[in-house]
């Protein structure tokens, strides 16, 4: 008696899972390594060609309005690291970076004078150096009025000490 079910010629049943083949799946597998191979190529080549953009902060920044610092006064500004010094004679901006290895200086009040805390450099808040390893006096940055009244300085604009910013 023979069985009726419906068979292939493979004796399976049309619905039932064909096995994987040995080379069914080594094609697989190569396609699939291809893949990330070509996913990998495309992130490179991606980084590789957009710009190398290094984003920094601006090199010139509002100062305020010079009411806010009295007459012979030394004001550190910490967010860009410059001194806003008041004479008599006018503004200045002065850096607070130490010339030796780049510690940031800390105005010292009491002895008046501006102080490095890593190798003991020293400066007069006009930024001459009084003693220690620094081998330069502190630099001096452009220093202007704006339109509007306040003061500007240009981190990037290096200027003698002797030109000060009348106001
Ligand atoms: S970094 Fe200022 S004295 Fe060395």
């Amino acid at each position: 008696m023979a069985e009726s079910g419906k068979q292939g010629k493979t004796g399976k049943a049309p619905n039932e899972p064909t096995d994987v083949t040995r080379r069914d799946f080594l094609n697989e597998i190569t396609f699939a390594a291809f893949g990330i191979a070509g996913l990998g190529s495309a992130v490179v080549t991606y980084r590789y060609l957009s710009p190398n953009v290094l984003f920094e902060p601006p090199t010139k920044f509002r100062a305020g309005n010079p009411d806010l610092y009295p007459l012979n006064s030394v004001s550190y500004l910490p967010d860009q690291q410059v001194y806003i010094v008041r004479t008599a004679e006018g503004f200045y901006a002065v850096s607070a970076v130490c010339t030796h290895l780049g510690c940031i200086t800390q105005w010292k009040p009491e002895a008046e004078l501006i102080a490095c805390p890593c190798h003991g450099s020293k400066f007069q808040p006009d930024g001459t150096k009084i003693e220690g390893p620094a081998p330069r006096p502190l630099p001096h940055f452009l220093i202007a009025l704006t339109l509007d009244g306040e003061l500007q300085v240009d981190k990037l604009e290096i200027v003698k000490p002797s030109q000060v910013l009348k106001v």
